[in-house]
């Protein structure tokens, strides 16, 4: 959580910084800060967002060629002006931009205190730019030093950009647990958290690893290791392109997002699955295949939208391929002892690549001896980086902080693995795998004709807008799209809603339903067709009112629903592809006529890097 923007070269840094701000906007929103240098540092932040911060800026000149800037998702401390970064040291002599949070810092704060420092708010961040500060002033060294020495106290996880007032032609930047971009220019360099403020000015790239320092100026970068080792700098060419990080007409970056699903899952799938021949190529899992074909389990871990999508994957694994899968919660799976055998093959799902628990999780498998594997959206990112091999699911920047292309995207690639896998153990005839292949490559078409009901979904969504609680049903394959649906209202109508396996409501959640409660149910023509219009009958007894979402000319649960929704038929094994589309229309709608801010909903962040 939270962006984080540098840059030192010979352009003005405030518009690259500002601008750098909004890109990263989606990944804390609080609050926001700069400090630019000419001569003397300039320092403005205010609680907000990047666009409060101009207009407290307003007027003023802000002219220099070296800058940080930060954009906040709190952590320690309430967002308000004090809190926001920069921060700077008590003595003026250090100026510092944070992602992360240091674990240690009350130990930190209390010795500094002792030595007389006096802190003005209450983040854990002021307490490391004191630090770096007493090591520099006391130790007489240089800021290069004192940065490095101070990280090596540290304990938790930090990105961080820093500027010495005494060496104003110098910028650092060390990385620990959350991620951090160095972009070289010529005669200049950038840092971000991630690329998207960097592509409109290059395309060469470093991705920092933990313990690395970068110590920038305009025609020198040195990188080392906070122990002082040198390190070679691994210039990579990103192929990300500036208009995916636009809205490209649409209002928000969640409905472009939506709308760019048929273009997304083709891209996932492209290259990779042929219709002629018949056959699934996944490259960044040829080593590995033995592994998976020979897993006594597999056990897919992931956070939010990411471990709905694993949920879809131990459906589509143990179906196709036969393979025992488990799905854990990234979170608990790391803190909880789990017990991880060697020939297990642990799969952690991630668009950002960088959600702390998840890491974290892959880590303690890596530990454990398992096989570890990654499906992740951002290229170069920590989790790619740190897993065995794994398959980008190529979707594109995903800026909304609702998942919806990522989620589809990685159903892709799961649904991809599991036919691949099914073939090579022999649980699919030629049939069944040319014909499954055809169902993938269809699905773009049928998403495309989903999104022509966006009218009929407005006019649906303006009539529950109100509406204060939601359940969501869904059986097999459609149960974790009913958790996705619930999910995606919740955070950005802040409606309450709950997904449940529709046959699960008789033992509890069927007390809730009145005629006031809108039940959305995922009642496509499959396996459970007959039981879930039994689910259905049993909530229009109780007077709920069913929006359904079913399979193109259906007429028996057009009788009984209030409202229905057509998506194209197609196999179960894609269905959660297709079923999920109008569920992010209509959340989108709802929270839109509520007024609420779709792309930034209230005290999310987009990318999780803090346990
Ligand atoms: O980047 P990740 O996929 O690891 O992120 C996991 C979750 O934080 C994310 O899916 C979150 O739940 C989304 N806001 C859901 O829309």
């Amino acid at each position: 959580m939270c962006g984080i923007v540098g840059y030192i070269g010979s352009k003005q840094a405030y518009p690259i910084i500002i601008n750098g701000l909004k890109r990263l906007e989606y990944r804390g929103y609080d609050s926001a800060g700069i400090c630019v240098v000419s001569e003397t540092p300039f320092t403005a932040k205010c609680k907000g967002k990047v666009s409060d911060l101009e207009n407290f800026i307003g007027d003023h000149s802000v002219a220099g060629t070296i800058g940080i800037g930060h954009t906040r998702w709190a952590t320690h401390g309430e967002p308000n002006d004090t809190n926001a970064h920069p921060h700077e040291s008590m003595n003026g002599t250090f100026i510092l931009i944070h992602n992360g949070i240091i674990e240690n810092y009350g130990i930190l704060k209390s010795k500094l205190e002792k030595r007389g420092y006096i802190f003005k708010s209450e983040t854990d961040t002021e307490v490391l730019v004191n630090l770096i500060e007493y090591i520099y002033l006391k130790g007489n060294v240089t800021p290069e030093i004192a940065v490095r020495l101070a990280l090596t106290k540290v304990v938790g996880a930090y990105g961080i950009a820093v500027i010495c007032r005494d060496e104003v032609d110098t910028l650092i930047a060390a990385r620990k647990g959350s991620p951090l971009v160095v972009g070289v220019g010529d005669g200049e360099y950038y840092v971000a958290s991630d690329a998207t403020p960097i592509v409109e000015f290059t395309n060469s790239v470093i991705f920092l690893n933990d313990n690395d320092v970068a110590i920038l100026k305009r025609n020198e970068m040195v990188l080392k290791t906070i122990y002082n080792e040198a390190l070679e700098p691994n210039i990579q060419t990103l192929d990300l392109d500036i208009e995916a990080i636009e809205k490209g007409g649409f209002d928000h970056f969640m409905l472009k997002e939506i709308f760019e699903q048929p273009r997304s899952i083709h891209d996932t799938f492209r290259g990779r699955v042929s219709t002629n021949p018949f056959d699934i190529h996944l490259g960044g899992l040829y080593k590995v295949i033995p592994n998976l074909v020979d897993a006594k389990r597999i056990i897919l871990i992931g956070c939010g939208t990411s471990w709905h999508a694993a949920l879809v994957g131990e459906y589509l694994l143990e179906d196709l391929a036969r393979i025992p899968v488990e799905v854990e919660y990234a979170s608990e799976f790391r803190y909880r002892h789990p017990i991880i055998y060697k020939d297990d093959v642990v799969i952690a799902i991630s668009q950002s690549g960088e959600t702390a628990d998840t890491l974290a999780a892959i880590r303690m498998a890596k530990q454990a001896g398992a096989m570890v594997l990654g499906i992740c959206n951002v290229v170069g990112s920590s989790i790619p980086r740190e897993t065995h091999a794994g398959v980008y699911t190529h979707a594109g920047p995903e800026i909304g902080v609702a998942s919806t292309k990522a989620f589809t995207a990685q159903v892709t690639v799961l649904i991809m693995m599991a036919i691949l896998l099914g073939r090579k153990k022999g649980e699919i005839n030629d049939d069944r795998y040319n014909e499954l292949i055809n169902e993938l490559a269809n699905v773009p078409d049928k998403i495309e004709k989903i999104l022509q009901a966006d009218p009929l979904i407005l006019e649906i969504s303006k009539r529950f807008k109100d509406a204060t609680n939601f359940l969501y049903l869904g059986r097999g394959y459609y149960f974790p799209v009913a958790l996705e649906g619930a999910l995606k209202l919740k955070e950005i109508s802040y409606i309450h809603a709950e997904g449940y396996p529709a046959a699960e409501m008789k033992h509890g959640p069927i007390a809730l339903i009145d005629d006031t409660m809108p039940v959305v149910v995922i009642a496509t023509k499959d396996n459970s067709y007959e039981k879930i219009v039994s689910n259905i009958q049993e909530v229009k007894a109780r007077k709920g009112v069913i929006i359904a979402i079913v399979t193109e000319g259906d007429t028996v649960i057009k009788q009984m629903a209030d409202y229905v929704i057509e998506i194209p038929e197609a196999g179960e094994v894609v269905g959660a592809l297709l079923s999920v589309v109008p569920l992010q229309m209509l959340s989108y709608h709802i929270a839109l006529l509520r007024g609420c801010n779709v792309d930034q909903p209230r005290n999310l962040a987009k990318s999780v890097t803090v346990e």
